[in-house]
C-alpha cells in the first residue's frame, strides 16, 4: 500500500447554520395563491429559515464552516470544498473567501456545483483529495441561500425551498474506523438538464445577444417529472451505496435523505424498505434548503440524540443536473 493508497477520509467534525429570520406557511398564504393545508399535506414543510436583506451563501458557510472545525477541534485544514448552487457571484467561486474569512490562510479552496446533490459531490471530492494524498483534512461546507434565486410569486418552489449551511471536517484515517466514508455512488443525467434551471446568467444565455426573459434570472422546476425521477435515482442509489458497502438494507440505522420534499423521502424509504423509526428528518421545520439538507439534517440529529455513534448511515440526494449519489457511513463520536 501506497502512504496515499487506500486512505480513507473520516468524519472528524460537523457544524451547521441556519439563518435566524423564519418564515411560516401562513406568511406564504398571505402574499401566494396557496394554503397551509396544501403545503404540508403536499411537502411536508411548516416553516423555512431564509436569509435576511444582504445576507449571502458565504455567510451561511462561514458559520457552518466555523463550527464544523470547533466540533473537530481544528483551526486549519488543507483544503476547503464548498458545494453551492447560489455562489456569491458568478465568479470567482466563494470557497476562497469563506476560507479567507475563516482565517484559514492560502490552503486550496474551490467551489463544487451539483445543485441538491453537491454534499455528495462534495464528500466524494473531498474523499479524493485525502486518498489521492493531496490532503490530510478537508473542511467540507454545503450552503445554499436558496430563496435568493426563486421567485417569490412562484407557489410551486416559493414554498419549498429554503437556506441553509452544513460543514463537515475530513481526515486521513482508515477504512475501519467509525466516521470513514464507505464507497460514493455518483451519477447523472444530462438529457433532462431542463427539469431544474435557471434559464439566464449563464454564457448560452449571454452569448445569443437576446435579452433575458422576465423571470428567468429565477430557478425553474418541472416539480412532478422532478418527483418521479427523485424516487427512483434515489432509490437505486442507494441500493447500490449499500451493496458497495458489504451492507444489507436491514443494516442501515438511519436514513439521511436530501429534505426534498416529504413525500419523496416516504416514497423511497418505502422502496427500500426502511421502517420511519430509521429516517431522519427536520424538512418540517426547515424546509428543503439545497445542497445544505443533509449536513445539516446529520448535525441536527446528532446534537438531539436521534442519531448515535456507532449506527450505521446511508445518505442520499438527487436534483438538477440531473444529479444523484448515495454513501455510507458508521457515524462517530463527534462533538456537537
Ligand atoms: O430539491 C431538488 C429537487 N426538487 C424536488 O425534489 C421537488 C420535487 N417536486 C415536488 O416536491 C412536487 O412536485 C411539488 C411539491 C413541487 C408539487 O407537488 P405535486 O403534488 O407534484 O403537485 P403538481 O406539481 O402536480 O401540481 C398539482 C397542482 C397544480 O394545479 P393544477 O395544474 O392541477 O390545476 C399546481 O398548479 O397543484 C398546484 N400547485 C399549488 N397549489 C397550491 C402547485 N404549487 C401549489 C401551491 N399551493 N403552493
Amino acid at each position: 500500500m501506497t502512504a496515499a493508497a487506500g486512505r480513507a477520509a473520516v468524519i472528524a467534525g460537523i457544524g451547521s447554520y441556519l439563518p435566524p429570520q423564519l418564515v411560516t406557511n401562513e406568511d406564504l398564504t398571505a402574499r401566494l395563491d396557496t394554503s397551509d393545508e396544501w403545503i404540508r399535506t403536499r411537502t411536508g414543510i411548516s416553516t423555512r429559515h431564509v436569509v435576511s436583506p444582504g445576507m449571502a451563501t458565504s455567510d451561511l458557510a462561514v458559520e457552518a464552516g466555523r463550527r464544523a472545525l470547533k466540533s473537530a477541534d481544528e483551526s486549519q485544514v488543507d483544503a476547503v470544498v464548498l458545494a453551492t448552487t447560489t455562489p456569491d457571484r458568478p465568479c470567482p467561486a466563494t470557497a476562497p473567501d469563506v476560507a479567507a474569512r475563516l482565517g484559514l490562510g492560502g490552503v486550496a479552496a474551490f467551489d463544487v456545483s451539483a445543485v441538491c446533490s453537491g454534499f455528495l459531490y462534495a464528500l466524494a471530492t473531498g474523499a479524493g483529495l485525502i486518498a489521492a494524498g493531496t490532503a490530510d483534512r478537508v473542511l467540507l461546507i454545503a450552503a445554499d441561500a436558496f430563496t435568493t434565486i426563486i421567485d417569490p410569486q412562484d407557489r410551486s418552489t416559493a414554498v419549498i425551498f429554503a437556506d441553509g449551511a452544513g460543514a463537515v471536517v475530513l481526515r486521513a484515517g482508515n477504512a475501519d474506523e467509525p466516521g470513514a466514508l464507505g464507497p460514493v455512488v455518483l451519477g447523472s443525467d444530462g438529457e433532462l438538464s431542463d427539469l431544474i434551471e435557471v434559464p439566464a446568467g449563464g454564457s448560452r444565455q449571454r452569448s445569443s445577444g437576446r435579452e433575458p426573459e422576465p423571470g428567468d434570472e429565477y430557478f425553474k422546476m418541472r416539480g412532478r417529472d422532478i418527483y418521479r425521477h427523485a424516487v427512483e435515482r434515489m432509490t437505486s442509489a442507494s441500493q447500490q451505496a449499500v451493496a458497495a458497502a458489504g451492507w444489507t438494507l436491514e443494516d442501515v440505522d438511519r436514513f439521511a435523505a436530501h429534505q426534498a420534499n416529504a413525500r419523496i423521502l416516504a416514497a423511497v424509504a418505502e422502496r427500500l424498505g426502511i421502517p420511519a423509526e430509521r429516517q431522519l428528518s427536520n424538512i418540517e421545520r426547515v424546509g428543503n434548503t439545497g445542497v445544505a439538507s443533509i449536513p445539516v439534517l446529520l448535525s441536527e440529529s446528532a446534537a438531539d440524540g436521534s442519531l448515535a455513534a456507532g449506527q450505521r448511515v446511508l445518505l442520499t440526494a438527487f436534483g438538477g443536473g440531473l444529479a444523484w449519489g448515495a454513501a455510507t457511513v458508521v457515524w462517530p463520536q463527534l462533538r456537537t
